[in-house]
């Protein structure tokens, strides 16, 4: 009788925590970097249409008719495309692509081969993706303003490997906010030798994209979702754009329906209505403007964020007491215990009500702390 059902590997994986779903009533949740605005009216409508008899069917199994829309919108060919279940199963695809497990021997010189790489803090997904590939991980720390530093600098400080066999490259990145200048990610990818993921997630939000990059050059790609700025977290779909030689490498892998039917129905319409949706990022900048000030004013410290979220380091209080405090007035933001982002708060943009509510919260516990301190002669 073997010791355990479950592979060592996996016995041994700590999972992905996501940030939490609670939807009692009167919540703000600002934790997760939803879109606080609702999808185009048309958009619904044509996802209530297609729920009839056609339910019963298998969905078109390479997302086609998305893939052909979206090669217009970029201008490339439907094979540099794959659509998935949500950016998160593309990420998967592509160590399971290009990232050869690491045995437990595994030489020296084949650790590139094995290894997935990435700035540190960020998406706190990866780890957890190349863990369950039984890949090496190589986290690379951002300078202290979570800046990348340059491809000169990395490679006199020794610790970017350019022969792994994947980079995550996540910009804007999260949970940061920062933006990234496409000519320092070029530099960067010009002397990459393994697969880059530029993963723009927040892209629509942001000053500047990359995507020329990997309509460009072989080894880059870039991989994108309709959560954020499309309002469409529910119905998981993302995408990557890339050389047909890496695009055609992650089709081979994918699971033969990977993109749910109503998911693709819900993504082209949104393709067909993004008037709309530039509507959207404009009310979330501008919220986003707003909010920095405010939190400038209000003793925070901010970056500037190119992203549907701000990442702050709030005074008097600890961040986990901040935390803490506004989940007891219902309003949810993501803190990690992380040592390198325990001072901070990541906070979703929402709605001008939501954030409106954020602000007189905050600025209770704030009055409250100071009555509190002085009361105490502090
Ligand atoms: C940087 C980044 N990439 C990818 C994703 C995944 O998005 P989805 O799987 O919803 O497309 C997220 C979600 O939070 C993210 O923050």
């Amino acid at each position: 009788m073997r010791k355990s059902l479950i592979r060592p590997l996996v016995e041994g994986l700590a999972p992905y925590v996501p940030g939490e779903q609670l939807t009692a009533k009167g919540l703000i949740r600002l934790n997760t970097n939803e879109n606080p605005y609702s999808p185009a009216p048309a958009v619904l409508e044509k996802i209530k249409e297609a729920v009839d008899g056609r339910l019963r069917r298998y969905p078109n199994p390479g997302a086609d008719g998305l893939r052909e829309k979206l090669a217009a919108l970029h201008g490339c060919k439907k094979e540099n495309i794959l659509v998935g279940n949500g950016s998160d199963e593309v990420l998967e695809l592509a160590i399971r692509a290009f990232v050869e497990p690491a045995g437990k021997d595994i030489e020296a010189g084949e650790r590139s081969g094995s290894t997935v790489q990435y700035f540190w803090p960020s998406y706190s997904l990866y780890p957890v993706l190349a863990d369950s590939a039984g890949a090496l991980r190589n986290p690379v720390p951002l300078l202290p303003d979570f800046g990348i530093a340059s491809a000169e600098r990395l490679k006199s400080e020794g610790k970017w490997d350019f022969e792994a066999a994947l980079s995550f490259v996540t910009t804007p990145n999260a949970p940061t906010g920062r933006g990234y200048k496409t000519a320092d990610l070029e530099k960067l990818c010009a002397v990459q030798r393994g697969v880059i993921l530029l993963d723009e997630a927040y892209a629509e939000f942001a000053e500047e994209n990359a995507m020329e990059l990997a309509l460009e050059m072989p080894h880059v790609l870039v991989a994108r979702t309709f959560s954020k700025a499309y309002s469409l977290c529910f119905q998981r779909v993302g995408y990557v754009i890339g050389s047909e030689e890496l695009i055609g490498a992650l089709h081979k892998i994918r699971g033969s329906y990977n993109v749910n039917g109503l998911g693709q129905v819900a993504a082209e319409a949104t393709l067909e209505n993004l008037e709309y949706y530039q509507k959207n990022f404009e009310r979330v900048k501008n919220t986003r403007s707003e909010m920095r000030l405010w939190f400038a004013m209000h003793g925070f410290l901010t970056y500037p964020s190119q992203a549907n979220f701000v990442f702050v380091k709030p005074p008097l209080l600890s961040a986990q007491e901040w935390y803490q405090r506004l989940r007891e007035e219902k309003i949810l933001v993501r803190w990690w215990a992380d040592e390198e982002v325990k001072d901070y708060l990541r906070i979703s943009i929402g709605s001008e009500e939501e954030m409106q509510r954020f602000c007189e919260v905050a600025e209770n516990i704030l009055m409250n702390h100071s009555n509190t301190s002085e009361k105490n002669g502090i």
